[in-house]
């Protein structure tokens, strides 16, 4: 009798005979496009991909359950609740913090929230699109994430929420916000979407806040295609996380299964009548933000290799940075610091003119991109400049000069784990070329 075990191995040995077309190959200077991210995946994750295809299971199954046991091992996390995009976690992450569950914390329209404008924006959109107002911080040029200093300074009472990523992966000192967002019933939530890996005094980013959000897009530290996480570090915030992100039902039944409760058809709850299936009671206004076991399986082949990807990326960041300072480039921009007290895990090496103006940065992309290197801005640069923010109430908590600065005259280029030292030392010259032609 044909199994599914023997169905497994057959796929297996197929793959592996034709292993070598799937590897991923080398990229060559100057004649391949060096993107400025991208991913690397090659016979394990196809492998995975194939098995999650012969369950025909399709939504989140064995594959998911796997992932979110294992991934939180690697933060010191509670909990991880798997979603479809890091888009999706912010969205969860935030709508978690509205439920009236949370009596006194929970979040209300009209609250304020601190945040930055030099960002990604889906990291502020959930709370403006609720109704709350952002209070934008700047940001330092060097590090690109907002000093602690200021985001206390521009706490008042109606603060009720911290929301910030970790910008391109250097953090923000998180670990200095926890005690007094506990003394003053503020929430904080860390987007490390760009972050993976990256550490403060030692600690995982994404453990400080009560809850932390990941991407798996192909750009971040590792990939499902499209994916993301919710990082849960508070007992009651991941039922309520699970209630939000699957359809906002009260049942915490995972799909396939049912009466795990032992009282399916018992409960009693708002206005419905006493019995009714416990499948179909909500008890918030929620989402369907899973993903699929295709992604998950593709997540666990990636998550061996994250340790190599995050170690890359910092010896990419390195190396680049001494051909930069090596060349004099130092002259003509900004370096990218890590921030003092901690270990950054780079998403891109960010690049920030000295007061030559936009065209310049304009120029110095232009002959970048015509010479097969890829960059990138810092995504929004001023997210109070995009047309999405007209009409949006918001606050600047002092003056937003450097966020400014940075969407005039920053860039930044790839350090990921498929570029080599070459590619590095051609990107460099490159550079050297643009800013002295
Ligand atoms: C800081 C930050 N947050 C959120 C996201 C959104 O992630 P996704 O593209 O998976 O929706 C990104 C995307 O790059 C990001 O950089």
């Amino acid at each position: 009798m044909v199994t599914k075990e023997a169905l497994y191995s057959d796929l297996r040995e197929v793959l592996f005979k034709h292993r070598s077309l799937i590897e991923p190959k080398p990229l060559r200077s100057g004649s391949d496009y060096l993107p400025a991210s991208g991913k690397v995946v090659g016979f394990e994750e196809l492998e995975l991909l194939l098995m999650a295809s012969a369950d025909l299971w399709l939504t989140a199954g064995r594959f998911s359950d796997e992932f979110e046991e294992k991934f939180p091992k690697f933060w010191g996390s509670r909990k991880c609740l798997l979603v479809n995009s890091g888009s999706s976690a912010n969205l969860l992450a935030f709508a978690t913090l509205t439920s009236p569950k949370l009596k006194d914390a929970t979040l209300k329209r009209d609250d304020e929230f601190i945040t930055t404008a030099c960002g990604f924006p889906t990291t502020v959109a959930p709370a403006v699109q609720y109704g709350m107002k952002p209070i934008f911080v700047d940001v330092d040029i060097a590090t690109h994430n907002a000093a602690v200093d200021d985001i206390l300074e521009a706490i008042t009472p109606k603060t009720k929420l911290i929301m910030i990523a970790h910008a391109l992966g250097n953090p923000f000192r998180a670990d200095k916000l926890v005690k007094v967002c506990q003394e003053k019933g503020i929430w904080l939530v860390e987007d490390c979407c760009d972050a993976l890996g990256a550490k403060i005094e030692g600690k995982h980013v994404g453990t400080f806040g009560a809850l932390a959000t990941c991407s798996f897009y192909p750009a971040h530290h590792m990939t499902m295609g499209e994916g993301g996480a919710v990082l849960v570090n508070n007992a009651q915030l991941g039922k309520l996380a699970t209630s939000f992100r699957d359809w906002g039902r009260d049942c915490w039944c995972p799909p396939g299964t049912s009466d795990t409760c032992g009282a399916r058809f018992d409960w009693k709850m708002g206005e419905l009548p006493k019995g009714y299936d416990h499948k179909y009671i909500y008890s918030h206004l929620g989402y369907n933000l899973k993903l699929t076991d295709f992604q998950a399986a593709v997540g666990l082949a990636q998550l061996e290799r994250l340790p190599k990807f995050i170690e890359r990326r910092r010896e990419n960041f390195t190396f680049l940075k001494k051909e930069l300072t090596r060349l004099g480039l130092e002259e003509y921009f900004t370096l990218p610091e890590a921030t003092e007290g901690t270990e950054a895990s780079w998403f891109g090496f960010f690049l920030c003119g000295r007061g030559q103006g936009s065209e310049f940065r304009n120029k110095v992309v232009r002959y970048l991109e015509e010479n097969k290197i890829g960059t990138r801005l810092l995504f929004g640069g001023n997210l109070t400049k995009q047309p999405a923010f007209e009409g949006v109430s918001y606050a600047v908590h002092s003056h937003l000069k450097n966020t400014d600065k940075i969407m005039e005259e920053g860039f930044w280029i790839g350090i990921w784990p498929g570029l080599s030292e070459d590619n590095l030392s051609y990107m460099a010259e490159k550079l050297s070329e643009a800013v002295k032609a």
